[in-house]
């Protein structure tokens, strides 16, 4: 079942009834497969509540504020070559130096396709950093690629940035569907995050890009100020003559 209608998708989204497709508990220790299995993103009941306060007790260390600048810094440091620093930001702040496993590990975060190279990338990480920080590094990596590129899409130099990830969030959003498992009758759901944004029955009331209910994305602050730190080093008309001044195109990559 697909659901497009923004009441239906809050509704499913708030009822416990409705659990994210199970993963596999049986895979060797140290792989993606053994990750997916002990994080908060896919666990149910009580297992989800203690992993997600880990998370978020962990993620309240983390000042957003610091966040904006520090991306803004690197991102202008590497001469507009964005990718990676949000990941190499939020690693920064959290303990963890070298964030270069996180895109592998992160390609089979939520698919769960397995590969060779993706449980390096999560051995490699299990070696620098505890659950709670690599949960908040995939987590986070390609969803708030996604918003910066989105946003890039549709950008020019000068633009107001916060405005300008505003409308990307509810319109042309990093994450498009997130999928539930009816526990009583075994029926996959697929909300269709878009379509219930786009719900002219929603009225105002703001987008579900960051989910809804049980079990929301504890880190909008922190993925904004990440992409607006990245936004303000690309749209500013004043920085990098050499590339963005004057140009319509700017520093888009
Ligand atoms: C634009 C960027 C982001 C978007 C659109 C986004 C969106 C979401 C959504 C929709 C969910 C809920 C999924 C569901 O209900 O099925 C979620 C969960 C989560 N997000 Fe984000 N996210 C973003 C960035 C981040 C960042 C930067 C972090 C970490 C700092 C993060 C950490 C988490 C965690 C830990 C969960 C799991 C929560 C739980 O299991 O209870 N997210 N995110």
């Amino acid at each position: 079942m697909r659901i497009t209608r923004r009441a239906q998708a809050e509704a499913v989204l708030s009822d416990p009834r409705y659990v994210p497709p199970p993963v596999r508990q049986d895979a060797g220790p140290g792989t993606l497969a053994w990750l997916r299995a002990r994080v908060s993103r896919f666990s149910t009941g009580p297992a989800h509540a203690e992993r997600r306060a880990r998370v978020t007790g962990r993620l309240a260390t983390v000042d957003p504020a610091e966040l904006r600048p520090a991306a803004r810094a690197m991102t202008l440091e590497r001469g507009g070559d964005w990718r990676g620093v949000p990941t190499a930001v939020l690693g920064a702040a959290l303990g963890v130096a070298d964030t270069s496993a996180v895109a592998a590990a992160a390609a089979g975060y939520l698919s769960g396709e397995e590969s060779p190279e993706a449980d390096a990338a999560v051995a490699r990480l299990l070696d620098q950093a505890g659950l709670p920080e690599i949960t908040l590094l995939l987590q986070g990596h390609a969803a708030t690629e996604a918003l910066i590129e989105n946003a890039l899409r549709h950008a020019a130099p000068g633009d107001d940035v916060e405005a300008r990830l505003r409308e990307t969030l509810k319109d042309d959003p990093p994450l498009t569907l997130t999928r539930r498992l009816d526990t009583r009758t075994g029926d996959e759901v697929t909300i269709d995050l878009v379509a219930a944004n786009r719900d002219p029955a929603g009225g105002d009331s703001p987008h579900l890009t960051f989910g809804h209910g049980l079990r929301p994305c504890p880190a909008p602050a922190h993925a904004l100020a990440l992409a607006a730190g990245v936004l303000d080093a690309l749209l500013d008309p004043d920085l990098d003559p050499d590339r963005g001044h004057g140009q319509s195109d700017g520093w888009r990559p």
